[in-house]
């Protein structure tokens, strides 16, 4: 049908979602944020009373419950057993947990097994972790978004509203410590696949990188 999948992968914070939603956009695909559905899993799981290492709840509860990404004009809802958790999935609370959540095999499984079913009829742009190596590894397009720490955390400083203001280099900390496990853990880490193509955003301005993604995936239709 002539349509592609584009995978975007790459450390928190390098500006993959934004970037993603914007190239989506300008193709008419649909943009799908994985990071989100760990999100919603991590929430599921504080709801619950349940903690990031107890494997086997972790288990239970990411096959019982229900996600769901809705496009939509202002963006991307997310469903949680039918609960709108667009917001409630981007507190801190979640953030400083949803690393050791993803780390567990049976979650990944899960999700894993949805993303693909997503991205089976073409014409997604999905962003994450893994999808270019896990994911999606037929990918058409693979890209691998990075950008200095400092960067990063200052980008993140900037969208903290008033009441979530903290000190920039503790942003910075939480920022390479999440990197760090994402880098490390056993299944599935963040790495950069073989055939991806590595962008530098620290640079860069959103619509840069989104220009250039975009003639990368002409040359691909
Ligand atoms: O993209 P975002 O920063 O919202 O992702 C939150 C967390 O979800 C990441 O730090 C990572 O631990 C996990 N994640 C993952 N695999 C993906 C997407 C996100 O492990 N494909």
């Amino acid at each position: 049908n002539g349509r592609i999948n584009v995978a975007i992968d790459g450390p928190a914070g390098a500006g993959k979602s934004t970037v993603a939603r914007k190239v989506a956009e300008s193709l008419g695909y649909i943009y799908v944020d994985t990071g989100a559905m760990y999100r919603a899993v991590t929430l599921a799981a504080n709801r619950s009373g349940i903690e990031p290492h107890e494997s086997d709840r972790l288990k239970e509860l990411v096959e019982s419950i229900h996600i769901r990404l809705k496009p939509g004009v202002e963006g991307q809802t997310v469903l949680l057993n039918g609960e709108d958790v667009t917001q409630a999935i981007r507190t801190r609370d979640v953030t400083l947990r949803v690393s050791q959540v993803a780390s567990h095999e049976a979650v990944r499984t899960r999700l894993v097994d949805i993303q693909r079913e997503l991205a089976a009829l073409k014409g997604i742009v999905m962003d994450g972790r893994d999808i270019g190596t896990q994911v999606l590894p037929q990918a058409e397009l693979k890209v691998f978004l990075v950008a200095s720490v400092q960067v990063r955390a200052l980008r993140r400083y900037q969208e903290l509203n008033e009441n979530e203001r903290i000190p920039l280099n503790q942003l910075e900390e939480e920022i390479a410590q999440r990197d760090h496990s994402d880098e490390n853990r056993e299944i599935s880490p963040l790495t950069c696949a073989k055939d991806a193509v590595v962008l530098d955003s620290t640079e860069l301005t959103i619509d840069q990188v989104v220009a250039l993604i975009l003639d990368l995936s002409r040359t691909k239709l």
